[in-house]
């Protein structure tokens, strides 16, 4: 008989609660218990990184983490990346230098380059390198994967910019006693 355990995860922000076979990994309860495939089963054995979610923001390989470790955390899919119908700076970038071959590592590059953007807001190229070093292409498109995580982190670079300078003068007006005009 197989031994299970009741868990509990938040995935994307939504909680669930599943008995898992104490030796199923993360990735197998994601993809067959919760039906979010866009995380990439592939070597299983830590290499080529299509497998890769966030667990409390950190960055890790599905396949090598077994789900009951995970139990009671927070976890991002790729699937949870978009917010309010509206795709992630990253995804947009890759749309926009065609980073997206064949399409099979793709979830997990964004994935760990989400991991590395809030770790590194404006990465250098050789940031990237390394922060997308456990993460394979064998479509060889990593010039485009590159370029895309950079077009992304100078994209919310300029919208943190205008967020901010739009906060500033929402202060100045009010410290004036003015409304801001809608
Ligand atoms: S499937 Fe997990 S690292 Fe390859
Ligand atoms: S786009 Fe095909 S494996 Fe990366």
């Amino acid at each position: 008989m197989t031994a299970t355990r009741r868990i509990e995860l938040t995935v994307n922000g939504r909680a669930h609660a599943a008995d898992v076979a104490v030796h199923h990994t993360l990735l197998e309860v994601l993809r067959a218990d919760l039906g979010l495939t866009g995380t990439k089963e592939c070597c299983l054995v830590g290499e080529c990184g299509a497998c890769t979610v966030l667990i409390d923001e950190v960055s890790v390989d599905s396949c090598l983490v077994l789900a009951v470790e995970a139990d009671g955390s927070r976890v991002t899919t790729v699937e949870g990346l978009a917010t309010d119908g509206r795709l992630d700076p990253l995804q947009e970038a890759f749309l926009e230098t065609g980073a997206a071959q064949c399409g099979f590592c793709i979830p997990g590059q964004l994935v760990a380059a989400r991991a590395l953007l809030a770790a590194i807001p404006q990465p250098t190229r050789a940031d990237v390198e390394d922060g997308l070093a456990g993460n394979l292409c064998r479509c060889a498109g990593y010039e485009q994967i590159i370029e895309a995580v950079l077009l992304a982190a100078s994209a919310e670079a300029r919208a943190a910019g205008t967020r901010g300078a739009g906060a500033l003068a929402a202060g100045a007006l009010a410290a004036g006693g003015l409304e801001p005009v809608p």
